[in-house]
C-alpha cells in the first residue's frame, strides 16, 4: 500500500506529495513558512518585527541512498531531480541546487559526503510566506537531527542563512525570516528583535478574531531586483538626512522623506501591535495593519494594485478589522483579520471578487520531524 501522510500533519499536501515519490523514507521532517503580522521592511536595520510561523511550510523525506551516490533530491514542486555536486555552486544565482549545496558548504558538509535520496515538498507558494528560509531550515535542522553537523543555535544559523540569500539568491534580505521559523511556537507569535537577537512568544490572544492569508495572484520573485532597490533608496534616504545606515531613525527624529517615514512610524506599530495582541484588541490591531499596509504602499513603494485592491475590498467587508500586504510585497499573499463567525463569509466576498484560496493562519510551531504514525486516525483535516 501507498505510504499515505497521517491527517495530523503539517503541510499536509506536502506530506502526500513527498510519500508517494519517495515510498521506501525512513524519515520526514518539516519546517514552516512564516507570515509577517507587523513590522516589514525593518528587520535589516536592526528593527523589532512580529511574524508568527505557519502550519503550511517544507516536508521533507529521506531514504538511505544507492551505494556511491551523494545527496539526491527530487524537488517535486520543479519537477526536477539531481545528484547534487560541488559544481553546482557555480550555477546562476537563485537556483535551488546552488542554495542547497552552498547551505552544506557553509554547515561543512559536501553533498557527496551526505549518502540520502530526499523528496522535498511544500505548501507555500505564491510569494511572501518565505518559502526560501523554510526551504534551507527542512534541510538545515534535518541534517543536525540526523546528527551529520552540530546543532547551531538559531541565531548563529539564521545569520549564516541571511548571508546565503545574499550571496547565492543575491537577495539582501534581513533576519526575520530564518527566526521566524526556527523560534516559532505553537498558538503565538513571535516579538523578535533584530539588533538585540531575542524572541519573544506573544501568545494570540484575540478571542473572536483569526488571522487569515488570500493570494493576490500576482506572483513576485525577490530577485527580480525590487527588494535590493528600496534598500538602496533607503541607504540614500538615511544619508541624506545624516542618520547611520544601519538603524531605524529614533522615534523622536523629524524625518522627511517617505522611507524613513515608513521605517520609523512601521517600528512603532509594531510596539504597538504587540501590546494590542496582549490585550486581545482585534479593532487596534487591525488599525495597525490598515495603517501599515498605506505605510508599505505609499511610503516604501513595494505594492502592486493586485494588493491594494484586495486589502480594501476585504476592509470593506463587514467583519473584517483590517488588512495589509506582509513579508517584501510586490505580490502575494495578504494577511487579514477577521472576525471568527465572518471568516467563512469574507473568504467567499473576496474569492467572487477575484481573489480565491484564502485560508486561515495557523501558528506552525518550528522546525521538527515527523513521524509516519503521528496522527495516522487523528481529526485534524
Ligand atoms: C523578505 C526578507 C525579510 C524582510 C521582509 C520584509 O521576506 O527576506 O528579511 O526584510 O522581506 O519585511
Amino acid at each position: 500500500m501507498e505510504p499515505e501522510a497521517p491527517r495530523a500533519w503539517p503541510a499536509r499536501d506536502a506530506g502526500s506529495r513527498v510519500c508517494r515519490a519517495l515510498p521506501r523514507a525512513t524519515q520526514f521532517y518539516f519546517a514552516p513558512g512564516r507570515v509577517n503580522l507587523m513590522g516589514d521592511h525593518i528587520d535589516y536595520l536592526g528593527g523589532v518585527v512580529l511574524p508568527m510561523s505557519l502550519r503550511s511550510g517544507t516536508i521533507l523525506a529521506a531514504a538511505p541512498g544507492a551505494p556511491g551516490v551523494g545527496l539526491r533530491v527530487q524537488a517535486l514542486d520543479v519537477g526536477e531531480t539531481a545528484d547534487l555536486t560541488a559544481a553546482d555552486l557555480t550555477r546562476p544565482l537563485g537556483d535551488w541546487r546552488r542554495r542547497l549545496v552552498a547551505l552544506l558548504s557553509a554547515l561543512g558538509l559536501a553533498p557527496e559526503a551526505v549518502p540520502w535520496e530526499v523528496a522535498v515538498s511544500g505548501t507555500l507558494a505564491g510569494g511572501g510566506l518565505s518559502s526560501s528560509a523554510s526551504f534551507a531550515l527542512v534541510f538545515a535542522r534535518w541534517l543536525m537531527h540526523l546528527g551529520v553537523v552540530p546543532a547551531l543555535p538559531p541565531w548563529a544559523l539564521g545569520v549564516r542563512l541571511q548571508r546565503l540569500e545574499a550571496e547565492h539568491a543575491g537577495v539582501a534580505c534581513g533576519l526575520m525570516d530564518p527566526l521566524a521559523i526556527d523560534l516559532g511556537e505553537a498558538g503565538a507569535a513571535l516579538r523578535l528583535d533584530c539588533r538585540g537577537q531575542a524572541g519573544e512568544a506573544i501568545p494570540l490572544n484575540f478571542d473572536e478574531a483569526v488571522f487569515a492569508l488570500v493570494p493576490s495572484g500576482v506572483a513576485r520573485q525577490l530577485a527580480d531586483g525590487g527588494y535590493n532597490r528600496v534598500r538602496g533608496r533607503l541607504a540614500e534616504a538615511l544619508q541624506a538626512e545624516g542618520f547611520p545606515p544601519d538603524a531605524i531613525p529614533p522615534a523622536e527624529a523629524i524625518v522627511r522623506r517617505p522611507p524613513l517615514r515608513h521605517v520609523q512610524s512601521e517600528q512603532a506599530r509594531v510596539f504597538a501591535a504587540c501590546e494590542a495582541l496582549r490585550a486581545g484588541d482585534a479593532d487596534a490591531f487591525g488599525a495597525l495593519m490598515n495603517a501599515s499596509h498605506r505605510s508599505l504602499a505609499e511610503d516604501y513603494g513595494v505594492s502592486v494594485p493586485a494588493l491594494d485592491h484586495l486589502t480594501a475590498t476585504a476592509r470593506a467587508l463587514p467583519g473584517v478589522f483590517g488588512a495589509r500586504l506582509t513579508g517584501a510585497g510586490f505580490g502575494g499573499w495578504a494577511l487579514v483579520l477577521c472576525a471568527r463567525d465572518g471568516w467563512p463569509e469574507v473568504r467567499g466576498t473576496l474569492a467572487r471578487a477575484g481573489f480565491p484560496g484564502g485560508v486561515l493562519a495557523e501558528p506552525g510551531g518550528r522546525p521538527r520531524s515527523l513521524a509516519l504514525e503521528e496522527g495516522r486516525y487523528g481529526q485534524d483535516p
